[in-house]
């Protein structure tokens, strides 16, 4: 049997756990044309949910036309207008009457189309000149899509990313062709927080209030630990109790890392799981990955290093520059230890997340969390 543990990309309705609220609000979103802004910290599914998402609008049916396009590796505006029109060409069927459209649109533009031989994916290469001509391109791409006579789902993900383009006021030309579209919703995601509600909520932004928040928090721990469960039992191995309570906490239910431990387990297990074989799992998983934490010693500053120590301590710590928490881990003064969180958040090391209106902080990557734990 295939490990249903999976870490990776999406692959089914059946190895997703839970979300349904979330993909109710999406899908009813989409089907009335509303743009929606996701927001969650790193590795707890913001993309597996958009598949989901995806999944769920085909085995049902819906007349919507799911678009994603990830965006973390675009530099600039030129980047944004291939990947989009890559996005497009790989989602539209070849055959269809649309994909023929498309692509009768694309070659107007004199691209290079390639394929990538290993993932047989469309590589377009687009020869524009200036500013002018890419924002008229990706005008074009945008109002394609509007004028197909079908409701089209739109979804960025790692949205942020605009903002490190060099070109100025990509949001406003961005908002201003995104306005005056009908047919196409957009779904924007993202993870870093600060910059995506600056984006969405900041007052003097073009994406001001365009758009419904959604935040993704962990999955229930009833819910997931019934997920859990019930999948070890599918495949004749028992796990106790106790023994999922210690994946979810040492985890700390943070999705991705409960997936792989879980995965690790079930490689592991026999007929039987218990909380020794999840410990041994756990030991695994950190020995594989120590290589990898040894090296943040040298890239941060002692002070970097000792705040992150002391958080993983914790595992997550609410009240930072509290007394207590200071003079326990010999930190200095709360006006550093503040200049040297907001590094550690800038580098993605340090997780903020908002519980009901108060910053929790975590670090991002939960199994150098319980290394750092363990080892200092
Ligand atoms: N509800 C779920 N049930 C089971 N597995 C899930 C669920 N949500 C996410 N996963 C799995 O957890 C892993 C991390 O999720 P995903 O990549 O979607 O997170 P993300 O929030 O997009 O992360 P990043 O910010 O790094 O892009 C993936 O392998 C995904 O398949
Ligand atoms: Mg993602």
């Amino acid at each position: 049997m295939d490990n249903p543990f999976i870490f990776r990309a999406y692959k089914s309705k059946e190895l997703f756990c839970d979300r349904q609220e979330e993909l109710k609000k999406l899908l009813t979103n989409a089907l009335s044309g509303a743009d929606t802004t996701l927001i969650a910290q790193r590795r707890i599914g913001k993309t597996g949910l958009i598949f989901r998402l995806f999944d769920e609008i085909k085995t049902e049916k819906k007349p919507i036309i799911p678009i994603y396009v990830d965006i973390f590796a675009t530099r600039s505006l030129d980047d944004l207008v291939r990947t989009l029109s890559e996005a497009i060409m790989t989602a539209l069927p070849e055959k269809s009457s649309i994909g023929k459209k498309f692509s009768k649109f694309i070659k107007s533009l004199r691209p290079i189309i390639t394929y990538d031989p290993l993932t047989s994916m469309p590589q377009i290469q687009l020869t524009l000149q200036n500013d002018v001509e890419r924002q008229q391109t990706l005008k074009g791409l945008l109002t394609f899509l509007d004028s197909q006579n079908e409701k089209v789902l739109l979804a960025i993900d790692e949205f942020q990313q605009i903002r490190e383009y060099p070109e100025t006021n990509v949001e406003a030309m961005l908002r201003t062709i995104i306005q005056n579209l009908n047919n196409v919703s957009f779904l924007y995601c993202g993870s870093k927080r600060h910059m995506m509600l600056d984006i969405f909520s900041g007052e003097r932004n073009p994406f001001y209030r365009s758009t419904e928040f959604l935040t993704l928090q962990k999955l229930d721990p009833i819910v997931y630990s019934d997920f859990i469960e019930s999948h070890f039992k599918k495949a004749g191995i028992n796990i106790e109790h106790d023994a999922t309570d210690y994946i979810l906490d040492w985890t700390q239910r943070h999705t991705y890392f409960t997936q792989r431990l879980c995965h690790t387990v079930f490689d592991m297990a026999k007929k039987k799981v218990d909380v020794d074989l999840v410990k041994k799992a756990a030991v695994e998983i950190l020995q594989a990955d120590s290589a990898v934490f040894g090296q943040y010693h040298q890239l941060l500053t002692a002070g970097q290093w000792n705040l992150l120590i002391a958080i993983a301590k914790e595992g997550t710590v609410s009240k930072i520059t509290s007394r207590q928490f200071l003079l326990k881990y010999h930190l200095g003064n709360p006006s550093s230890v503040l200049r040297t969180l907001t590094s550690l958040i800038e580098k993605n090391i340090v997780d903020e997340n908002v519980v009901e209106g108060n910053s929790i902080y975590s670090l991002n990557d939960i199994f150098l969390s319980r290394w750092l734990e363990e080892k200092y």
